[in-house]
């Protein structure tokens, strides 16, 4: 398999693309704004400079990465040749069942479909298409080119072989692939956000403030990152969306949205992407220097 076409040029699927295409494979990109294709270009470029200004590749590493590279705005155009799709869309169920349809139309016979979806059910995805067996999930991590975990996520049709080709295709990726089944949140997000949920009700009971909680888990439980400027990274929308197909999924309340991150949200704090969250991001300058921290 060496034809791969990524759906989406957003944050994931330009280093999605930008991942396959260092390893060789030949990528087309699909997105339908070219204002995301240009922009998704210009981040990988951007990303492949600050590797090689690190010297961890070389200039023609870099050329090269970005020769595999193919933008369109065609959906039937771009997958027409790609033995793997990987659709990295806007997180909303019902424009990846849209878009899980027409790749069905489209795509050849053989094609695997794999969805990013960070609490989507693959299943559900699958049971729109005619080839349920070969629907995946492949959960990659943000910053994908730096980050180890691919979460293999089996819909309840998955065969062992498409899991197999998937497991072995995030090898050559240099990742670590790990096989998980199809329930709400998989293994990631089940347990990563209660963790953000009982942080901020921590907070929200006044225990203590934003830097003393997160200082805690920091210092105290080696986490790279407190949980809620973890929070502030993933988007306190995204958090939200994805406690809410938990609670939703298992009828549970230990999963209910703590109010605080409900009104955050709903007042558009919704962590660096606007400027606010529990952190202020305010000043570009400011931003940048945290992004920077973790990049
Ligand atoms: N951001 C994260 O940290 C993260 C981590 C893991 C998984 N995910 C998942 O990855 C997926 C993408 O998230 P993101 O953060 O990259 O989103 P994003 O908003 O940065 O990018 C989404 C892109 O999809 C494009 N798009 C929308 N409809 C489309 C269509 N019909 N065809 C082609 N392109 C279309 C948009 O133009 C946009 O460029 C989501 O399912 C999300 O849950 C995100």
């Amino acid at each position: 398999m060496k034809n791969i076409a990524v759906i989406g040029a957003g944050t994931m699927g330009n280093g999605i693309a930008h991942t396959f295409a260092q390893s060789g494979f030949k990528v087309q990109l699909i997105d339908i704004s070219q204002q995301a294709l240009d922009k998704g270009l210009a981040t990988i470029t951007k990303n492949l400079d600050r590797m090689v200004s690190k010297e961890k590749i070389t200039e023609a590493d870099k050329a090269e990465t970005l020769s595999n590279i193919t933008c369109t705005t065609d959906i039937k155009e771009g997958v027409e040749y790609a033995g793997l799709v990987v659709e990295a869309a806007t997180e909303n169920t019902e424009l990846k069942l849209k878009i899980f349809k027409q790749l069905d139309e489209v795509c050849a016979e053989g094609t695997i479909l794999a969805t990013n979806t960070s609490s989507i059910s693959i299943t559900q995805i699958a049971a729109v298409t005619n080839r349920p067996e070969m629907v995946i999930g492949m959960h990659f991590m943000n910053p994908v080119p730096i980050m180890k975990l691919v979460e293999i996520i089996r819909g309840y049709n998955t065969t062992d072989e498409v899991t197999q080709t998937i497991m072995d295709l995030s090898k050559q990726l240099n990742k670590i692939p790990v096989e998980v089944n199809d329930y709400p949140g998989f293994v990631a997000n089940r347990i990563l956000m209660p963790m953000i949920n009982e942080s901020i009700e921590t907070l929200y009971n006044g225990v203590a403030g934003v830097s003393e909680i997160d200082t805690v888990m920091k210092l105290g439980m080696a986490h790279p990152m407190g949980p809620l400027q973890l929070a502030d990274f993933i988007g306190l929308d995204v958090c939200l969306s994805i406690l809410e197909v938990m609670y939703n999924g298992f009828k549970n309340p230990k999963y209910a949205p703590c109010p605080l991150l409900v009104n955050m949200v709903r007042a558009g704090k919704l962590g660096v992407k606007s400027g606010e969250g529990f952190y202020d991001y305010s000043e570009s300058r400011k931003a940048e220097k945290v992004a920077k921290q973790f990049a």
